[in-house]
């Protein structure tokens, strides 16, 4: 991998993608064996956490752990990032003692901060803006599910989020189709989509931002959802309950969808808000093996950026 970090998908070519994609089914094929790879015996990852986590906290620590390292979780109330001492010197002090750093913030400005001052690798593990480790599991999710990415179309229902702005930009450089059906105000910026479009502009993929659901689900092989309300705008809550409301993932717009189209979510879900219960306990729905893959794609990613 040539990139040091991963602190949003820009960070990564096509090479990078692939190689990480092997490892994980390597890796992945090697844990079902019940053969253990202990390649980061001795070696430690730090863990900032400023929001809450279950699967990003649960996976990377348990990487870690099958991997022969060790893990070291972070709160706001451990090290208080920005108030208590500086980004800075937080970044230069814990390369002094770990071998790699993941953060989740709200800032994603922290992110690049910390990746710029520190001399070991860094994760984003979400920020506001980006949540590159769910993309990329999304997309080799549904790679070991169909096979190959090709003529693939992926519908995402909801929010232009952190979770929809990464997978749109992996799904460009992969040559996913990509469409996303959001309410007014809570689309994928005009800005973003245009520099997604300089990286799809010699294929004939679309990455499109449109309003209807029933539109963007027709055609799609995965119908995607996230969160209405992300971490970080609980005062919007009831607000975007609302303005929402027509963009459920629910029976009546699946059966606009194609039989056997999969069903997505990065979780947490909101059951009976974004997604009802019908359809993320349906067949169709992969949120279970896709929440699973997180821990193969990060043991990759971890064994790729400090054994380097
Ligand atoms: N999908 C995801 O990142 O889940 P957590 O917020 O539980 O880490
Ligand atoms: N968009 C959600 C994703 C949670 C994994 C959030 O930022 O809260």
């Amino acid at each position: 991998m040539q990139c040091e970090n991963l602190v949003s998908i820009s960070d990564l070519n096509l090479e990078d993608i692939n190689d990480l994609f092997t490892l994980t089914a390597e890796l992945k094929a090697s844990l079902q064996k019940g053969e253990a790879d202990h390649c980061l015996a001795g070696r430690t990852l730090a863990m900032i956490f400023e929001k809450s986590s279950m699967r990003t906290r649960v996976s990377f620590e348990v990487a870690m752990t099958q991997m022969g390292g060790h893990a070291i979780y972070l709160t706001k109330h451990d090290i208080n990032l920005g108030e208590r001492e500086s980004i800075k010197d937080v970044a230069k002090v814990l390369s002094r003692y770990v071998d790699c750093i993941t953060i989740r913030t709200y800032d994603h400005k922290t992110v690049v901060e910390l990746a710029d001052c520190s001399s070991v690798p860094v994760v984003n593990a979400l920020s506001d803006y980006t949540h590159p480790c769910q993309a990329l599991t999304d997309l080799f999710t549904i790679r070991e599910k169909k096979g190959s990415f090709d003529n693939i179309k992926i519908a995402y229902i909801g929010d232009g989020n952190n979770v929809a702005r990464s997978l749109a930009f992996l799904c460009a450089k992969l040559k996913v189709s990509y469409t996303a059906a959001s309410p007014e105000n809570y689309e994928l910026t005009a800005e973003f989509l245009k520099e997604v479009a300089e990286t799809t502009k010699d294929s004939n993929i679309c990455i499109e931002q449109i309003r209807d659901p029933k539109e963007a689900v027709k055609d799609a092989d995965v119908i995607y959802t996230d969160t209405w309300v992300s971490m970080g705008e609980e005062d919007e809550a009831e607000t975007r309950r609302n303005h929402f409301k027509g963009f459920q993932v629910n029976g009546e717009l699946m059966a606009h969808a194609k039989s056997d189209a999969l069903v997505m979510h990065c979780l947490p879900a909101h059951r009976g808000e974004e997604i009802t219960d019908d359809v993320i306990d349906s067949q169709n729905s992969i949120v279970y093996d896709q929440a699973e893959n997180r821990l193969h794609v990060q043991k990759a990613l971890l064994k790729i950026l400090i054994c380097k």
